[in-house]
Formats: C-alpha cells, structure tokens, sequence
C-alpha cells in the first residue's frame, strides 16, 4: 500500500548496519584470516564509540572460508541470503575472493577485498566488476616492486621463480616478476612449482640449486614458504630468498626458525615501524585492543572498514546500491596503509614497503612509490 513507509524491515532501515567477512579464519592462512578480523573489529569499535555511521551502529557478522575456495563462494552465499549485510569484506586469498566475486555480482551486494592483489578480483577480460573493490595496490605493482630490487639494489643478474600452481596471487605474481626481471637485463635460469599442502621441496630446490640463480624468487603464503625457506637453506641454498605479501605473518618464522630467516626480503602494504602519525596511532590502538603488533593484513582489514565506512557516510544511505555508487567516487582518503583514491578499476595507486628479515624479524627497508 502506498504511504505506509516503514512497515518493512529491509536491510537499509534497520537500527543497525550488518556488515559480512569472508575470511580465512581456519585453514592454509588462517592468519591472514584472524588479522583481518581484528582489523575490521577495531575500526568498527573506534566508529561505533563515536556514535556509529548515520546514527546506527555497525556489526559484523564474520563467516569462514577455511582458507578453501568452494568454500569462500559458500560463506558470502550464506552473508548475502541468510544474514543479509549490506555488504561484504573478504576474502583474503586473490583464488578465494575470485571464488566469491559472482555472487556479490548477482546479489548486487558490495564486495570489499581488503588484501587480494590479483588483477582479475575487480576487472574480468577488460571490464570492471561493478560491485567489487578493494583497499589493498595490485600484483603487476608489487612484482614489479620485487624484480627491481632483486636488479637494482641487489644487483642481480640472474634469478629462479618457484611458484604456487594452487594460487592465481602466486601465477600473476610468477608472470610479472619475469616480464621486468627479463626488462632490466636479467635472466630467469630456473622455473619450478608446487602446490599448497605439498610437505617436501627438496627435489626442486635442488634444481634450482644446481641452475645457481643470483636470487630466488618465491611467491606463495607463509605455510609453504616457511618449509620452503628451512628446506632451502639446509640443501645450502644461501643466496637471497625474495618474496611478497604472502610472507607476513608471525608463523613464518615458527615454521623456518629464525636463523633461515636471514638475506630474505618480501614487498609488503605498510610497516608497523613507519613513523607516519596515522601509522602510529593505529599501531598503538591495536597494541592495546590486542596485545600484539599489528601485520599489514590487520592494517588492511582496518583500512577496508574505514573505506566502506567513508562511502556509507557519503551516500547517506546503507543501502547497497549507494554504498556501491560512492565507494567508486573514493578519493583522497587517509588511511593506515595510505592515501585510497579508487581508480576507474575499482583499484587504490598506494606504495608499498620492503621488509628485510633478520633472524626471523621485520626490518622496514624502504617505501617504493608508484
Ligand atoms: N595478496 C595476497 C593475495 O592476493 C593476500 C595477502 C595480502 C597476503 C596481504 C598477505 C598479506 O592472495
């Protein structure tokens, strides 16, 4: 009947706004997982506190994707139909968001990937998803980031790629390492892969032993890359040991040890030690809610709540197809991870950080701008 406004509860008009993680709370990288949580948690407290978005309050109701892609598609399923948010963040793992992106797509729910760094997550054979977004810079960037200091700052000439086979990150990651390695002169002497789960890696380490590569570059998560990195260094594997993103995270080191964890270095979104006010701050926040130094992913999941925040503030509403509207219109947004201006690509131009290892610990390098 025309005129009897409020007699129905859609998600837009309820006291409270209901906001969905698919996250990787269990499994392969349940780190990656649980940081992101945290993050998300924490901003949602900091905004609640002051009186919430549009005078309402912001939940969040996390599902778990067991670090599975089958099972991503299944958790935001049940987050759009049975929990109705108003829109989603997560997954962590560029194979499981790539899992998820349809179904945002079909239910025309937001979809805020506040890690996943494969270009596929928001544009699909040259046209972008509309519903999918994310807070976090992009794989031909990073790879790109890592191939240049292997030839600039460590003077490599030579290089092996071990790769993850099971991952779209590792793959992308894989191509655009090779493409600017090969640019600056250099020369890729060994390819070899393997799959998440995989326990041994000593036969292909010592192919890439016998190649004598100046460097190795090893895209994947910590799980893997930790086994890989003691195996490596007890075949006498010395030379430096390259990585990405995937590397952050506290198990790293419980899997390697720390005294394998020496001439590693990994390109990452942020440094808890970058003496940035808005870095300081955060870190000190989540030190206090949490007891431990927040990883870039805990920074990124903060981040993508801030991001979906800001756009419900600016489209008055927390009606999907709004918050959808002005996350596209983002611009000059000051986050932890940096400034988020979303191109017509749905992604953020940010810089990233290299992280140098010794004895298992972060030692913040240097920031690389785009
Ligand atoms: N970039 C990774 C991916 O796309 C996920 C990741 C982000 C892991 C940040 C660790 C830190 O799969």
């Amino acid at each position: 009947v025309a005129g009897c406004g409020g007699s129905s509860t859609t998600s837009s008009d309820a006291k409270e706004i209901k906001v969905g993680g698919n996250l990787e709370l269990t499994g392969g990288v349940a780190t990656f997982g649980n940081s992101v949580a945290n993050g998300v948690k924490l901003a949602f407290k900091e905004v609640n506190a002051a009186g919430g978005v549009l005078g309402k309050q912001l939940v969040f109701i996390a599902a778990d994707n067991k670090s599975e892609p089958s099972e991503s598609t299944n958790a935001i399923t049940k987050l759009i139909t049975k929990d109705k948010v108003v829109a989603v963040i997560g997954a962590v793992a560029s194979t499981n968001t790539l899992a998820a992106v349809q179904v945002a797509q079909d239910n025309k729910i937001p979809l805020i990937t506040p890690t996943s760094t494969n270009p596929r997550v928001t544009v699909e054979n040259g046209k972008v998803r509309e519903w999918v977004f994310r807070s976090c810079f992009i794989d031909p960037f990073q790879g790109s980031v890592m191939a240049n200091f292997a030839s600039k700052s460590l003077n490599a000439k030579t290089a092996a790629i071990y790769t993850d086979n099971s991952s779209d990150y590792s793959k992308g990651l894989t191509e655009v390492f090779e493409q600017t390695f090969t640019k600056n002169g250099g020369k890729i002497v060994a390819k070899e892969a393997f799959l998440q789960k995989d326990q041994d890696f000593k036969a292909a380490l010592t192919k890439i032993k016998a190649a004598n590569p100046d460097v190795i570059f090893i895209p994947a998560y910590y799980e893997e890359v930790g086994k890989i990195v003691k195996q490596a260094r007890e075949l006498g594997i010395t030379v430096p040991l390259l990585g990405a993103d995937g590397w952050d995270s506290p198990k790293l080191v419980e899997i390697a040890g720390a005294a394998a964890l020496n001439n590693v270095y990994f390109s990452n979104h942020y440094s808890p030690e970058d003496k940035d006010p808005r870095v300081v701050k955060f870190v000190e926040a989540y030190k206090k809610e949490y007891g431990q130094v927040p990883d870039a992913l805990a920074a990124l999941g903060y981040d993508a709540a801030m991001l979906l925040v800001d756009a419900i503030k600016r489209a008055g509403s927390a009606e999907p197809a709004k918050i959808k509207d002005a996350l596209a219109q983002t611009k000059n947004l000051q986050l932890v991870s940096g400034v988020i201006s979303l191109d017509a690509n749905h992604n953020p131009v940010k810089s990233a950080a290299i992280i140098e290892l010794k004895d298992g610990k972060q030692i913040f390098k240097e920031k690389i701008n785009p």
